[in-house]
């Protein structure tokens, strides 16, 4: 990877998700982590996958529903991109970041788009407990308990895992697909997935990040 374009991000970009929390920098990290797993996959660019992963949610910023095409925006008129990639890589990129989104039904229209958007997904209960309730804590304020939370996180996902089948997986790479299928699985097995939950929920509730997810973070 180049260092330079590595720092330039470090520095510029990662602190766009200070006021993020289930779009914050652990997201951050495990789509990039996913993103160069599956870039060394495909014999793709590294430099240009490290780079839509870590642009990918800026647009949050701008607008919740259409923040795929804001952080596109946002990636396109950063000049200093231009010492790395040329005019063509940056359109590329440019449409990888704004297919990103999970539900989308048409294919992302290029391999980084597939690749971006197969990262983003939450393969890994702890990570989905603490996204999922984070989302759940800001957007039903009149919620105060963890089984109620819980319940709410809980049938979302169950209705989506029974409910159209698998996740989908535009690359369908075979470590993904296992991956997924683990978690699945184990999902399924509520007592298991409510134990995993009830854990980050006494974690946030003792070390405060309740109240932050509330006053502070502006994730929805
Ligand atoms: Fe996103
Ligand atoms: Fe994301």
């Amino acid at each position: 990877m180049n260092q330079e374009l590595k720092h330039y991000i470090e520095k510029n970009i990662f602190p766009l998700y200070t006021r993020y929390y289930s779009h914050g920098m652990l997201h951050i990290h495990q789509v990039i982590h996913n993103c160069l797993y599956l870039a060394k996959y495909y014999h793709l660019d590294l430099n240009k996958a490290y780079t839509i992963a870590a642009y990918h949610d800026v647009g949050l910023s701008v607008s919740r529903e259409n923040h795929e095409k804001e952080s596109g925006k946002i990636f396109k008129k950063d000049q200093e991109l231009q010492k790395f990639f040329s005019d063509a890589e940056i359109e590329e990129m440019k449409q990888a970041i704004e297919d990103h989104r999970g539900s989308r039904k048409e294919p992302p229209r290029n391999m980084y788009g597939k690749i971006l958007s197969d990262s983003d997904r939450d393969f890994n209960i702890e990570i989905l407990a603490k996204r999922q309730l984070a989302t759940s804590i800001k957007n039903y304020p009149d919620i105060h308990t963890f089984d109620e939370h819980f319940e709410r996180c809980y049938s979302y996902m169950t209705k989506r895992i029974e409910g159209f089948g698998h996740f989908n997986l535009w690359t369908n790479n075979p470590h993904f697909i296992e991956q997924r299928n683990q978690f699945e699985k184990n999902y399924l097995d509520k007592n298991y997935t409510k134990e995993i939950y009830q854990k980050e929920w006494e974690r946030i509730s003792a070390d405060g990040t309740i109240e932050k997810i509330k006053n502070y973070y502006l994730d929805y």
